[in-house]
């Protein structure tokens, strides 16, 4: 099978990491083209890749390519998906898809008859601690309670958007991916500290059967949280994604005579494995992991988040088959 002919979009802070995955991939995959809008990210891009074309505009390259990485600002993914699918091009594209529902939509109506792989950067969905829980959160006694924190001091970091559509969409999407129970209304409450944009937020997502998520994320926390945890009549099973390990505590004494089980995971580079279900996905004609439905319906939970934070009222969700 030919290699499948590969450019990135964007060398800023996680496209130099996407560009190493690209290399890395050398079996499968021809790195083409570094595609970067600005003077200083070429000059980084073609000091550190000399072997690699560096464009301004991705038009210059779309003859010479199969599929492209988008990793340039979020505001700029509705666009170059869209194009990159009019093109017929498999599309990797960096979580969010989109900004909102009405660029969804039109995403939705341009695949539907392109044929191509469209994958999404929910790489949060690649733990190795999901393989081992899945089953069992999809098969919780109902109710439960699900609580997600992801909270950081300040980095600086993509303040083009706020925490929701930067961090939260993460959570959202691990809620649709983890559990059966699907949301049926959002609220939540939240602060702009350092930014004209939400920098920081408490979602409560409501959830069928009397379920709940509650996510906490924020970009101006005194520390750095990491963690899921899910409460039931089962008892409590908490994930920390920092120390990768998995604590248990039943409703009764484990046999070595403590009330808490303590279980480590592997820690593994997702984004490698992103980019493997890419390229299996493209060869095998399958779809990836986190698809263009998925990364839709974390565009919609958003929009929702959004709408509840600047009324202060609940909004209802869409139904998710
Ligand atoms: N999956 C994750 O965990 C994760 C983590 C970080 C960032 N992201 C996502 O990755 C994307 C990029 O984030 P970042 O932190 O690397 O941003 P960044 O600002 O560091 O880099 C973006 C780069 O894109 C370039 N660019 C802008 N418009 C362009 C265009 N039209 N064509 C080509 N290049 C263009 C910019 O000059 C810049 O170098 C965002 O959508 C963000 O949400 C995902």
């Amino acid at each position: 099978m030919n290699k499948v002919r590969v450019a990135v979009l964007g060398y800023g802070h996680l496209g130099k990491w996407h560009c190493q995955k690209v290399e890395a991939h050398s079996d499968v995959a021809e790195f083409v083209a570094i595609v970067e809008k600005f003077p200083a990210g070429q000059e980084a891009a073609k000091a550190n890749h000399p072997n690699v074309k560096v464009v301004s505009d991705i038009k210059e390259v779309i003859n010479d390519i199969d599929a492209a990485f988008i990793v340039t600002p979020t505001s700029t993914h509705f666009e170059l998906v869209s194009y990159l699918l009019e093109q017929k091009k498999h599309v990797f594209c960096e979580k969010p898809v989109c900004s909102n529902d009405a660029e969804g939509l039109k995403l939705k109506e341009i695949a539907a008859t392109k044929n191509v792989v469209i994958q999404v950067g929910h790489s949060e969905r690649f733990h190795e601690a999901w393989e081992k829980l899945r089953d069992t959160f999809q098969n919780l006694p109902t109710p439960y309670t699900v609580r997600i924190n992801r909270v950081a001091p300040f980095k600086g970091r993509a303040t083009d958007v706020d925490v929701v559509q930067d961090l939260a969409i993460h959570d959202l999407d691990l809620v649709l991916y983890l559990f059966k129970q699907k949301p049926k209304s959002i609220s939540a409450t939240g602060y702009k500290i350092r930014t004209t944009k939400w920098d920081h937020a408490s979602i409560n997502v409501k959830l069928e059967e009397d379920c709940e998520a509650l996510i906490t994320v924020g970009r101006n926390a005194t520390r750095e949280v990491r963690d899921l945890e899910v409460i039931s009549q089962m008892g409590m099973l908490s994930v920390d994604l920092f120390s990768n390990k998995i604590f248990i505590a039943t409703n009764s004494q484990f046999g070595d005579g403590t009330f808490v089980s303590e279980e480590s995971y592997n820690k593994r580079d997702h984004l490698l494995l992103e980019h493997k279900n890419f390229y299996k996905s493209i060869q095998e004609k399958s779809s990836p992991l986190v698809n263009l439905k998925d990364g839709l319906n974390a565009v919609h939970l958003v929009d929702c988040t959004l709408k509840a934070l600047e009324t202060k009222k609940s909004e209802m969700v869409k139904s998710f088959e």
